[in-house]
C-alpha cells in the first residue's frame, strides 16, 4: 500500500544535523497546566492497555500476539511524536509484568548528556539481576531507551554489544522520531514498526471520548478545527484541549 506523505512524516531523510548536540523540540512533554491540581490529560488519557491505543491496529496486533506468546523481540519503534509509541511499550510491559511492571522496566533517555558508559552501567545492574518473581521460571525484563536518535554514532555501536550481551535477560525497546539516524546494525537487530500520524477519524473518536468523560461543551466545528490543527498528534490534540477548555 502507497503511504501518504504529510508534514508529520518526519522520519524520512532530513539530512544531519551536524552534530550531537542539537536542540531537541520541545513536544509537549512537560505541558504546565494553569490548574495545578488537574493531571495532563495527556498522562490522565494515556492508553493502559494494548486494546485502549487508538489506530496502529496491525502494529499493535502484532505486538500483542508476540507478548503473548513470549516471543516479543527487541523493537524499533519510530515514527512522529504523539503517535503512540512510549504509551504502546508501557501497555506491553503492564501487560507482561501486572502490578510487577516498575521493577521489570528500565526507562532511559537514551540522549543522556553523560553518555553511553551511564547507560550501559544502567543497563548491566538492571539486566543481570534475573527476575523470579513470577514462580520458578524467570522472566525477560525490558529495557525501554527513548529518544535513541539523539545518540551519537559511537554510542549507538557501543548499544549494539550491550543488547547482545543481555539478550538473554533482557529486551530492548528503541524508540525514535527519525529511524535514518539509527545505524544500520542497530536495525537490524530489532523488529521495525512505524507509528504514521494518527488519521483524523481516530483523532476525532479519541477526542469526543475525552470531551465527553470532562463534560466539555465543544462545537462541531471547533472539534473539526482542532483534529485538523493537531494533524494526527494526539498529545497535540489533548493538549489544545486541555488549555482550551
Ligand atoms: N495511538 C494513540 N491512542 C491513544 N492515545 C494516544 C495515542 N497516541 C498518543 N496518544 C496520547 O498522546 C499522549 C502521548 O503519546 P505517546 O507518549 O505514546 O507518544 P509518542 O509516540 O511516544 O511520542 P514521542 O515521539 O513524542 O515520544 C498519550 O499519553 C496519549 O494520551
Ligand atoms: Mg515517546
Amino acid at each position: 500500500m502507497a503511504e501518504i506523505l504529510t508534514p508529520m512524516d518526519i522520519d524520512e531523510e532530513t539530512g544531519d544535523h551536524g552534530n550531537n548536540h542539537y536542540q531537541r523540540p520541545n513536544k509537549g512533554k512537560n505541558v504546565v497546566v494553569a490548574d495545578t491540581k488537574a493531571t495532563p490529560w495527556v498522562e490522565k488519557y494515556r492508553p493502559l492497555s494494548l486494546a485502549d491505543v487508538a489506530a496502529h491496529r496491525d502494529i499493535v496486533d502484532t505486538i500483542d500476539r508476540l507478548t503473548s506468546e513470549n516471543r516479543l523481540p527487541h523493537l524499533l519503534l519510530y515514527g512522529p511524536p504523539g503517535t503512540g509509541k512510549t504509551s504502546t511499550i508501557l501497555a506491553v510491559a503492564r501487560k507482561l509484568y501486572g502490578a510487577q511492571y516498575h521493577n521489570m522496566i528500565l526507562e532511559l533517555n537514551a540522549s543522556d548528556d553523560r553518555g553511553i558508559e551511564v547507560v550501559r552501567q544502567q543497563i548491566q545492574d538492571f539486566a543481570s539481576t534475573q527476575s523470579f518473581s513470577f514462580g520458578a521460571k524467570s522472566q525477560v525484563k525490558l529495557v525501554l531507551l527513548d529518544e535513541a536518535d539523539a545518540m551519537t554514532k559511537d554510542a549507538q555501536f557501543a548499544l549494539r554489544r550491550v543488547i547482545e550481551k543481555y539478550t538473554k535477560n533482557a529486551r530492548f525497546a528503541l524508540i525514535c522520531n527519525h529511524v535514518n539516524k539509527i545505524i544500520p546494525a542497530l536495525q537490524s537487530r530489532c523488529t521495525r514498526f512505524r507509528f504514521a500520524p494518527l488519521d483524523p477519524d481516530h483523532v476525532d473518536q479519541r477526542l469526543k471520548h475525552v470531551i465527553e468523560s470532562e463534560r466539555l461543551d465543544v462545537t462541531d466545528s471547533g472539534l473539526a478545527a482542532l483534529v485538523r490543527l493537531s494533524n494526527g498528534d494526539m498529545r497535540k490534540a489533548l493538549n489544545i484541549l486541555q488549555v482550551l477548555r
